[in-house]
């Protein structure tokens, strides 16, 4: 157990809590505010949804003893919130409660996008209402509400919006600036956008071995293969190539590779969500055993995640003309992406990705040229993903009937 002290919904709380329990727990159990709901605590369907320093934020994947020192808002706290004052009349002239049991986590989201997207239409708000789920598919009164919040404010602003949609804007609480400075102070990863003036590649390539060693404990690690058809040398010298090895991954640039050192980035669009991630890295190649690992760390200039982990790559060859390409990976992700990290989803997705740029191994090393667009693509997510679901309801349906 743990002594934190938070603030929530203007009251100050000291408790103890294990590191294991989440917010959203912590909330319910210890301070008996209930209207915290929890659904998937997968940190997909959004019900948990709370403010934490004013940011919408998952209390089923945030950690109770990680909120030290900070403000948080549950549906509890809004009883002097103008704008939450406005949703709550609109949600009941538009039918938007049903069941109940997304709304909490729904009027936060809808109280983000009023102040953060004043001119929003219908598209963007129903694609920021994407990651908060309704399981009674009511989404038109919702969206029909937050629709007419906006709408009013675009005719007759509110005094109180403004100051809220400054607050907003404005460099947060005393806590949100002791968070980021702390933030900041991490030592192998570099602050999102901003390179510092040590940001070098060796700087940035440094990953911290006790974070991948959490990371392998918490479940963060993939191991795939995939095979090749030619001889193991010609599979290694193709390896060692990175700006080639690159074109095979849609999204992946190579920027400069000096050395063990390399620069570049991958961009990645998952649904509604895009990521590019630039990063650096050290590549340690063993040519005697063929083996190699790439350390490195790379930040996200979209959703602000940042990552770090190692990809290890060993050659077996299976037969004189086909080689066995094994992969591991570790990775810690930090910031908005990092919800997704544990989902097997995300693994499924991986492999795939994983056995797609095999797959364009081997045929640039059959000799076809690398697509002329590659580096500007990103991966194909949407593809990918629907082989993924593909292939777990093709699953579902083909297990034997339990005896
Ligand atoms: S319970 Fe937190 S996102 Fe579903
Ligand atoms: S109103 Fe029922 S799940 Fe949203």
């Amino acid at each position: 157990m743990e002594p934190i002290s938070i603030h929530v919904n203007g009251r100050s709380f000291s408790r103890q809590a294990e590191p294991r329990t989440h917010l959203g727990d912590f909330l319910r159990d210890e301070l008996r505010l209930t209207g915290t709901h929890l659904g998937c605590e997968h940190g997909v369907c959004g019900a948990c949804t709370v403010l934490v320093d004013g940011e919408p934020t998952r209390a089923c994947i945030t950690f109770a003893v990680a909120c030290e020192g900070r403000e948080i808002t549950t549906i509890e706290g809004y009883d002097d919130d103008a704008v939450m004052q406005c949703l709550r009349q609109a949600f009941t002239r538009h039918h938007a409660l049903q069941c109940g049991f997304c709304t909490p986590g729904m009027l936060a989201t809808a109280r983000d996008i009023v102040l953060r997207l004043p001119e929003a239409d219908e598209a963007r708000v129903r694609l920021e209402l994407s990651g908060n789920l309704c399981r009674c598919t009511g989404y038109q009164g919702i969206v029909d509400a937050i629709l007419d919040v906006l709408q009013q404010q675009r005719a007759n602003p509110d005094v109180q919006f403004e100051q809220l949609r400054q607050r907003a804007g404005a460099p947060r609480t005393a806590a949100t600036a002791r968070v980021t400075a702390a933030r900041q102070a991490e030592p192998s990863l570099p602050s999102p956008g901003k390179p510092a003036a040590s940001d070098t590649a060796a700087d940035m390539a440094e990953v911290d071995p006790v974070a991948m060693a959490r990371a392998k404990a918490k479940g963060n690690a993939i191991e795939v293969h995939f095979d090749v058809p030619h001889p193991v040398d010609r599979v290694w010298d193709f390896m060692g190539d990175l700006p080639a090895v690159a074109s095979c991954l849609p999204g992946a640039t190579i920027d400069t590779h000096e050395g063990e050192r390399v620069k570049g980035s991958i961009a990645i669009k998952f649904g509604p969500m895009s990521a590019a991630f630039a990063g650096a890295a050290r590549l340690e190649r063993d040519d005697a055993a063929r083996r190699a690992v790439l350390r490195g760390a790379g930040q996200d200039s979209l959703s602000k995640s940042r990552t770090q982990g190692d990809i290890s790559y060993r050659l077996e060859a299976l037969s004189a003309g086909n080689t066995r390409v094994h992969v591991d990976m570790v990775y810690a992700l930090q910031g908005p992406l990092a919800q997704f990290s544990r989902s097997g989803l995300v693994k499924d997705f991986v492999r795939r990705m994983v056995a797609d740029f095999g797959r364009q191994i081997t045929r640039r090393l059959d000799g076809q040229a690398a697509p002329v667009d590659a580096p500007q693509a990103t991966v194909s997510v949407a593809a990918v993903m629907w082989g993924v679901l593909w292939g777990r309801i093709r699953g579902w349906f083909g297990r034997p009937p339990r005896a």
